[in-house]
């Protein structure tokens, strides 16, 4: 078993423990907060619990009242224990409620999709879905534990898996090599969930993500190249509709592949790189190209994201393995890139 990491994201602390038993996950917890489909996970659960619809749909204010009341009928105090046990909605919203209450109560997290151990539950990112735009409200609330028993993945359907594989593959692409040649290396065993290998490759990630959210918790500088794929990729999930023909991985994907063309478009991204990144995402079963959707549509949304800067999108981009920086560019070069990707 892995040993326990404590690190710091501004003035809170987070320590991460590695189970050895799945029923660990929720010892000294009052309330639990799962949705239907990780309920199940933890069948021998007999605490105080709510229980949300699974899904994306879930994340509003109306799923963060039933938390909030809950814990109000339970008259838990600032010292009281709430955890959040599932994949990125459960941990956000879970996270959410826990900075709401009481101004702020302990907060245990228990990852349960890839997405979730690697990316959502760590970093103190919180939040819900509002008026149609995707985490609009929220706040910076990290758990003081996260419990990762990387045996829930075994469950966990194959596309979900694959989204969260592609965060782990831009973590890789970030600056870290031993990651990058696991993913090279292992793809087969990888794909194929073997536990010591997936484990391997949790730890990597989720080190990657520290070593971020300890230099830049409020996102002031680097923690931003985390977005890395994420601006294009959001538009995708925008004009899709978030209807599940796109996976957020899926689309992220796409975006790292739009992220790196229009890098070497503005002469900053070598074309070897670029075909270096293209066949890593290809050998994941990603696709690079979203046919049927129109250039001009795509372009809209992308204005719309929410992380301008002084009016513009702004974008990150890679100069190669582990380099970024974040630039503006003019729309007819960001037209014809979203076109290439067509
Ligand atoms: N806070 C952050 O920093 C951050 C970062 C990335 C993503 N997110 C958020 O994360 C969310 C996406 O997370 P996600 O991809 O984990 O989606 P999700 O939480 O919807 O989980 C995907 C599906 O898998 C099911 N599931 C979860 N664990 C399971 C298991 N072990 N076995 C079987 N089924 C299981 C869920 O019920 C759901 O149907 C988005 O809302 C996104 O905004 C947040």
């Amino acid at each position: 078993m892995l040993d326990d990491v404590r690190f710091s994201a501004g003035e809170f602390s987070t320590s991460i423990r590695f189970l050895s038993d799945p029923t660990q996950a929720l010892e000294g917890v009052q309330l639990a907060l799962f949705d239907t489909n990780t309920r199940p996970l933890l069948g021998s659960w007999s605490g105080p619990e709510v229980v949300w619809p699974a899904g994306e749909s879930s994340k509003s204010w109306a799923q963060i009242d039933s938390a909030l009341s809950k814990a109000l009928e339970l008259e838990l105090g600032r010292d009281g224990v709430l955890a959040g046990v599932g994949g990125g909605v459960v941990t956000d919203m879970a996270a959410f409620a826990a900075s709401l209450y009481m101004r702020g109560c302990k907060l245990v997290l228990v990852p349960t999709t890839l997405l979730a151990m690697v990316d959502a539950a760590l970093g103190g990112k919180t939040g819900i879905d509002y008026n149609g735009y995707k985490n609009l409200v929220g706040s910076f609330y990290p758990a003081a534990e996260l419990r990762i028993w990387p045996g829930f993945l075994q469950n966990l359907p194959e596309r979900d898996f694959r989204s969260g594989l592609a965060e782990v593959i831009k973590h890789a692409l970030l600056g870290e090599s031993d990651l990058h040649s696991l993913l090279v290396n292992q793809r087969q065993a990888i794909l194929a969930r073997e536990p010591d290998v997936l484990e391997e490759l949790i730890y990597k990630a989720i080190m990657v993500k520290v070593g971020f959210v300890e230099r830049d918790f409020r996102e002031k500088g680097e923690r931003a190249f985390l977005n890395l794929g994420h601006t294009f990729g959001h538009a995708l999930e925008a004009v899709a509709g978030f209807d599940g023909s796109w996976t957020h991985g899926e689309a992220v994907c796409w975006g790292i592949g739009r992220a790196l063309d229009l890098g070497v478009r503005l002469g900053l991204t070598p074309r070897g790189y670029q075909r270096e990144v293209e066949s890593l995402l290809l050998s994941y079963g990603f696709v690079l190209r979203a046919p049927h959707k129109d250039a001009g549509a795509l372009l809209s949304a992308l204005k719309h994201d929410k992380k301008k800067y002084n009016g513009h999108v702004r974008f990150v981009l890679q100069t190669g393995f582990g380099q970024c920086l974040q630039t503006t560019a003019d729309d007819a070069q960001v037209l014809a890139t979203l076109a290439g990707g067509i």
